[in-house]
């Protein structure tokens, strides 16, 4: 912790790499870890442009089910830590896999989104987008045009959002300091960004074995290290005194 610490005392530029584990605190499940969505859903079912055509009342009713899940949940001191480091370094960027939305609710700003978000859904046919506030209705799920309404998220198989992977591989070299937090990082693209700067301090806070080839491992939920580090920025302190 006074490591990591340091190294970001140190730092001009910090990228921040997020993963599910980030928001467990918020109450919302991982995918891979113990009532992780993967261990009771196949992801080819949910996640996938197959699985949506197959099935798109299915699919929806997920997506439904973790939009209201997000409108209930909060962000968490780990979210809102982040936020608060945001201003002291001269670059600061978030590239969340998470399509939660919280950490532009706990307050930060330059968060690249790589597998999209719930705030929107768009037609397959002609792309128009609708706001996805309270879910999508079941008889919603046909555009005006014929086509079907899908979420604004990316499945697997699809590519990321246009200049997501540039822009997020661009902080990510100009780093000094990686955080990777909360992910197994095991989906690629989205894990190469934990290592593709291979000058930089790569910090990992996870509870568990995640990330490969970080540097400095804190094995402690976001929720708490988060805060403690953000600390010791402020009062050169990460005892919590
Ligand atoms: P995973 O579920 O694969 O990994 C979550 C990680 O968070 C695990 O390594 C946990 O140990 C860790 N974790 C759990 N609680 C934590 C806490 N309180 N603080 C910090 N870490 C904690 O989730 P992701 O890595 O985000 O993609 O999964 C990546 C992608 O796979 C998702 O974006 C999604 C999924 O399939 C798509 O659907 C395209």
């Amino acid at each position: 912790m006074d490591e990591a610490a340091a190294a970001l005392k140190g730092a001009r530029s910090v990228f921040v790499l997020t993963g599910a584990g980030m928001s467990a605190e918020s109450g919302l499940p991982t995918f891979r870890g113990a009532g992780g969505y993967w261990q009771s859903h196949r992801f080819e079912d949910l996640a996938s442009p197959q699985g949506f055509a197959r099935d798109p009342q299915l699919v929806w009713r997920w997506y439904n089910e973790r939009i209201r899940a997000y409108a209930d949940a909060r962000p968490n001191a780990g979210h809102e830590a982040l936020a608060r480091m945001q201003d002291r370094f001269e670059r600061f960027t978030i590239a969340t896999q998470n399509v939660d939305s919280l950490h532009a609710r706990a307050g930060s700003r330059d968060v690249i989104e790589l597998h999209g978000h719930l705030r929107e859904a768009r037609c397959t046919k002609c792309e128009a987008p609708r706001s996805l506030e309270g879910g999508l209705p079941d008889d919603e799920l046909h555009h005006t045009c014929g086509g079907m309404m899908r979420p604004c998220v990316v499945w697997f198989g699809e590519q990321l959002p246009e200049g997501a992977w540039e822009r997020a591989a661009q902080a990510a070299m100009d780093a000094d300091v990686v955080l990777v937090v909360g992910t197994s990082a095991v989906v690629y693209p989205a894990a190469a960004l934990a290592s593709v700067n291979e000058r930089a301090c790569i910090i990992e806070i996870n509870p568990d074995a995640g990330a490969a080839g970080a540097h400095l491992t804190i094995r402690e939920p976001a929720g708490v290290a988060l805060p403690r580090i953000e600390r010791a920025l402020r009062v050169g302190r990460t005892d919590g005194r």
